[in-house]
């Protein structure tokens, strides 16, 4: 499979997300107006679209429809939204620019952004628990994954490890722990958001999680390796900002050159993971765009 393969297949993805996401998302004109504005204003329009991407891909290597995979999709992307405006926030990272534009507090103000991540985090769950066409059991299961990835054990749990490390000289497992919480959490419940609406077996979760921890981890390490050899312009927020910081990162550990072999270790082996799996191709070039990709 060839990389335009891949890069059709994330612009289908962004597209059908957005759609997705625009209906989910309350009307820019229901009271209260400034909140619901800046609601569509942190998730629309921008974005990767990584995790909802992983969401439709392992779903339908698995044989689930698309329209199933609709609110799983959605909802990882408003718990990754919320994230990133609370992770903006002036308490937190400090950053003005987000996914090219002024960050959410910088467009409104902190109270608001403060309230946007709290909306979005409950409209992930009100997604999933209101989708249309799932089972209850696969239902519960989502929640259940996707409250776990999210909360203290997860990507909270992360961000406090994150900030407790601000200014400290750490060991590399304690990166990589804080690391795999972080990111690592959310883009591993995508893949069994996917893998549980196509009610995938044991033996083939077991081989998602392998891949997904794999590439979650990696997807920090270039977000780290992107925050030094970027620039800002191309990544879409302030570029050097962990540097400013004083955030330990597998660069300022390892240095750029092993972060970078590392990143590639890990997509090897989230590769090597989907082994025996039916059209494992759109999962194994996802592996190679996320530790190559620009932004
Ligand atoms: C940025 O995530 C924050 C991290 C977890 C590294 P993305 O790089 O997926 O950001 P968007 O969604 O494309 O803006
Ligand atoms: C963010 O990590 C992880 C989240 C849970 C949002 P970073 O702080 O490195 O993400 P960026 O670089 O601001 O996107
Ligand atoms: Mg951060
Ligand atoms: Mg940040
Ligand atoms: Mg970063």
């Amino acid at each position: 499979m060839k990389a335009n393969v891949l890069n059709s297949a994330l612009k289908y993805t962004a597209a059908r997300i957005e759609q997705v996401l625009n209906r989910l998302l309350p009307d820019a004109n229901m009271h209260p107006v400034r909140l619901h504005q800046a609601m569509r204003y942190a998730t629309l329009g921008a974005g990767k679209r990584v995790r909802p991407f992983l969401v439709y891909g392992a779903g339908t290597m698995l044989g689930a429809d698309n329209a199933l995979l609709d609110a799983p999709a959605a909802a990882v992307e408003l718990i990754h939204a919320y994230s990133l405006v609370h992770d903006d926030l002036p308490a937190m990272d400090d950053d003005d620019l987000r996914r090219g534009r002024p960050t959410c507090h910088r467009a409104f103000d902190e109270a608001t952004a403060i309230l946007v991540g709290d909306a979005l985090q409950t409209l992930a769950f009100e997604a999933l628990a209101t989708a249309p066409g799932l089972d209850a059991e696969t239902r519960l299961a989502m929640l259940t994954t996707l409250a776990q990835a999210s909360g203290s054990q997860g990507m909270v749990g992360g961000q406090a490890l994150d900030l407790a490390a601000i200014g400290q000289s750490i060991e590399l497992d304690t990166l990589e722990q804080m690391h795999r919480l972080k990111t690592g959490a959310l883009i591993n419940a995508s893949v069994q958001l996917g893998a549980l609406t196509a009610h995938a077996d044991a033996t083939t979760q077991v081989q998602l999680t392998r891949y997904a921890c794999a590439i979650g981890l990696a997807f920090q390490v270039r977000d780290d390796i992107l925050d030094v050899i970027a620039d800002s312009l191309t990544i879409g927020k302030t570029q050097g900002k962990d540097a400013i910081d004083d955030k330990p990162t597998y660069v300022s550990l390892l240095g750029l050159d092993a972060a970078l072999a590392f990143s590639t270790e890990l997509r090897d082996e989230a590769i090597a993971a989907l082994d025996g799996l039916p059209k494992p191709e759109l999962l194994q070039q996802l592996a190679h765009y996320i530790v190559a990709r620009e932004a």
